[in-house]
This record gives C-alpha cells, sequence and structure tokens, in this order.
C-alpha cells in the first residue's frame, strides 16, 4: 500500500493492523479459546441468514417511515420530577445518540407551559398590530406569498444544564445538555411582515404571543426582529411538528429559546418591552449578592461530549476510541473546540466535522489510541468573537450558585477504566 493509499483510505496501516487485531480478540473473548475462535465459523458469515431467504416489507408497509424497532431507545425523555405534571414541561433531545448536527424532529426537545396545541392551517391568523401604520392579519397562505429563505439554525432553553448549577446531578448528557435542538427552517424574515405593515418611528420592540393558553408572550428588540428572526411554517423541509409550533413559529436566532414563540398567533409593536409576569420572574440570573442579570437573550458559547458519556459507555476495549461531540454559539460561529482526557490540564484541538456555521450546532471529533485508563473528559468550545468557553469554577466565580438559566459551564465524564462514564466536576 502506497501513500496515496493510505491517505484515500483515511487509515494508517498501523491502524489497520490494529483493527484486524481487535477483531480476532473479539472474537476470542466470545468464543472459549484462540485455537477455537480462529477456527470457528462465524454463522453471520458462512450461513444464509432469514433475512436473505424471503420478502422484505413492501413499499406501502409503513407511508410515513418511523426509526426502525433497533433504534428504539433513541427517543425523547422526561424527567418525571422536574416538573409537576407532563403539560407544563420538557423532555430531552437524545443528544448522545445522534450523530451529525441536525435533530431529527420526531426526537427534538420539546417545552410547553401549557401543552401542545392542534391548530389547522385553516384556523391560523398572525395579526400585527400596535405602532403600525396598518394593522395587517396573515393567513397561513398568505405566508406562503412572501420570499422565503433557509436556514439552520439551533434553539436552547435557557434552562438547559440549570439543574447542574450547584453540582453535577444528572448522570446523563441527554438531561444535562438535552434541552437543546437544530434544524432547517423555512420561512419569511420577520422583517418582511413589520415592513409590510409598516413600523411607526416610535416603535422599539415588539410584543410577541402564541395562541396556545400560556400565550408565552415575549417582548423582542425591534433591531433583532427586523435583522435574522424568521417567521418558519417548515423544519428539516417537512411541516412543522404540533409539539413545535405547527403550523407556524417564531425562530430567533442565537437567543434563548423562550423566545422563539410556537403556534405565533399575534406581534404588536411596541414603544418599550411589556412586562409580562413571565419576564419578570423568569429566566432572569440571580447572583450571589442578590442582585439580578435581566434580559440575557444571547446564548453564549457551548459544547459538549455526546460519546463517550454516561448513556454511551465505550463498549470495546483499549485502542481507536472516537471521542464526538456538539458545539453551539448564539453569538456566531465556532471556529475551534478543544478537547480534555485530564480533566482540563492539558488540551488538544478537535477536529471540526465542517466548519462552523453561524448559530447553529458544529459536530467535532477527537481520534484517541486510548491505553484503557480513566479519563476525564471535556470539550470547551472557541466562537469567532473570541469568546471561550468558562468552567464550572470560572463561571460560578462570576454568576455564584443561585443561578438556574444560561449555564453553559464545561462538562466533565468520568470515564473509569472499564469503559463506564458518570457525569462528575473536577476544580
Ligand atoms: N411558545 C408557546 N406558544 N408556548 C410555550 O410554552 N415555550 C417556549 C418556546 N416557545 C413556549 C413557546 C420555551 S421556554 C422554549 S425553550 C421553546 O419554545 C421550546 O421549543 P420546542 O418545544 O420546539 O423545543
Ligand atoms: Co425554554
Amino acid at each position: 500500500m502506497d501513500e496515496t493509499e493510505r491517505d484515500t483510505r483515511g487509515l494508517s496501516l498501523d491502524r489497520r493492523a490494529f483493527l484486524r487485531t481487535g477483531a480476532a480478540v473479539g472474537a476470542l473473548a466470545a468464543g472459549a479459546g484462540a485455537a477455537r475462535a480462529e477456527s470457528t465459523p462465524d454463522p453471520l458469515i458462512t450461513e444464509v441468514q432469514p433475512w436473505a431467504k424471503g420478502w422484505g416489507d413492501g413499499v406501502d408497509a409503513t407511508p410515513y417511515g418511523l426509526p426502525i424497532e433497533f433504534e428504539g431507545d433513541v427517543i425523547r425523555r422526561n424527567v418525571p420530577w422536574l416538573t409537576a405534571d407532563v403539560i407544563s414541561s420538557i423532555n430531552f433531545t437524545p443528544i448522545h445518540a445522534l450523530e451529525g448536527t441536525i435533530t431529527p424532529a420526531g426526537c427534538a426537545f420539546e417545552r410547553h407551559h401549557s401543552g401542545a396545541i392542534e391548530l389547522k392551517k385553516e384556523d391560523y391568523r398572525l395579526m400585527i398590530n400596535g405602532l403600525v401604520d396598518q394593522p395587517l392579519v396573515f393567513t397561513y397562505e398568505d405566508l406562503e406569498r412572501f420570499p422565503r429563505v433557509t436556514r439552520t439554525y439551533f434553539l436552547e432553553c435557557a434552562a438547559n444544564s440549570g439543574m447542574e448549577w450547584a453540582g453535577a446531578q444528572l448522570n446523563g448528557v441527554q438531561f444535562t445538555q438535552g434541552m437543546i435542538h437544530n434544524m432547517q427552517y423555512t420561512g419569511v424574515p420577520l422583517r418582511a411582515l413589520l415592513e409590510e405593515a409598516g413600523v411607526k418611528p416610535e416603535g422599539k420592540w415588539i410584543y410577541v404571543e402564541g395562541a396556545d393558553a400560556s400565550s408565552n408572550g415575549r417582548s423582542i428588540p425591534l433591531e433583532k426582529a427586523m435583522d435574522d428572526c424568521l417567521v418558519a411554517f417548515k423544519a428539516n423541509g417537512e411541516a412543522l411538528r404540533k409539539e413545535h409550533g405547527y403550523p407556524v413559529r417564531l425562530c430567533v436566532p442565537g437567543w434563548e429559546g423562550n423566545m422563539w414563540v410556537k403556534w405565533l398567533r399575534r406581534i404588536e409593536v411596541t414603544d418599550q418591552a411589556v412586562e409580562s409576569r413571565e419576564e419578570t420572574s423568569k429566566y432572569t440570573d440571580t447572583l450571589a449578592d442578590g442582585t439580578s442579570r435581566k434580559w440575557t437573550w444571547v446564548m453564549d458559547a457551548k459544547s459538549v461530549v455526546t460519546s463517550p458519556s454516561p448513556q454511551m459507555p465505550i463498549k470495546h476495549g483499549p485502542g481507536p476510541l472516537v471521542i464526538t461531540g456538539l458545539a453551539w454559539s448564539g453569538r456566531g460561529a465556532i471556529t475551534r473546540v478543544d478537547v480534555s482526557i485530564d480533566g482540563g490540564k492539558t488540551w488538544a484541538e478537535a477536529r471540526l466535522a465542517e466548519p462552523g456555521e453561524k448559530m447553529a450546532l458544529t459536530r467535532f471529533y477527537f481520534d484517541l489510541d486510548w491505553q484503557g485508563q480513566e479519563m476525564f473528559v471535556q470539550s470547551r468550545a472557541h466562537d469567532d468573537t473570541g469568546y471561550v468557553q468558562p468552567t464550572k469554577t470560572q463561571l460560578r466565580a462570576v454568576r455564584g450558585e443561585n443561578s438556574v438559566y444560561h449555564n453553559n459551564a464545561i462538562q466533565t465524564w468520568w470515564v473509569k477504566p472499564n469503559g463506564e462514564a458518570e457525569n462528575v466536576e473536577v476544580s
């Protein structure tokens, strides 16, 4: 094998030799001894299997497909003790088991304050009123006639990692960092609709409401509304799912999830922020001195290793190990991710699967020849503003420990020699 072949195959000779040995060792462990392991034929190779002896399903078996049953544990999960009921509640994206960056809608986390409602396109109306030249009402079909755009963005709930402020608590990245999803949205720039209504010079804010009982009313500065907000009616190429705001939701790129109003029904242009009960009591961070950090809408850069992690133990022995995870920043694009296996004492640069996109998830890989030792695995994100993700100690020094929201600290997984991983903190 010459150099070219090496390069195109992406594996060096040593590594390929190792993988062969690894397979032999695997067979040995499964069989009774080395000689037998090597001489016993593997029926999966030598025998015609049942699935090759008959017909598979016809094309009409599943008009809209679900994942195969063997992947049945890759699902959203909730933490029953977190909320009093499942109506005003949260579940979590199984980010430990996903790859790439796009979150399939069927397992993308949901957060509702009064449940997911059913609203038909025909019954859909969007009103723009307040400080505008011409109050307007749009139907779904009206929205479809505006020039539209397609953009990929992450949505992170401000409460993501909130349970981890005081110490390592939940044993799974799905629960510690899984209040996030990343979809490719199609919709109309909010700017186009506001311009259609004509914003009066006194208009400085918009107050946005959903059609559900909670309405989830939020104030957003006009500057952001005119910049990159989207009135979205598709996600990942298909209609929004009921739980994500069908038929229309607002996207507020890079900003905390609670502003992404679902089942969008009304936008009022105002001269100041409307103080809803939510804004005064929620999503503010109480600092150590008792003062509040308010209106912190942009989600700071964050990253996490998704595998290995408590739900993704290493199942093979020492040798080649793929460490992977996700990074994102509400302020821009991820430019670099570092990985540490010694709890942050030393760092090495990870490989980005694709160049970071603004306000969207970025996948990273770190290929390691693991010696089977215990590791304290961490990742650290850098964004294009120069911001570097803080450690828990650094974040607590600034914010204290009374906060619930906006925890973007570095996560540590203690990976043991047997491959199991645990959520821990290192000082
Ligand atoms: N919009 C409405 N109308 N009602 C809601 O309860 N919850 C908000 C936001 N928009 C909410 C809403 C919160 S707190 C979050 S984090 C996101 O929606 C969650 O979006 P998702 O369900 O698509 O994950
Ligand atoms: Co939220």
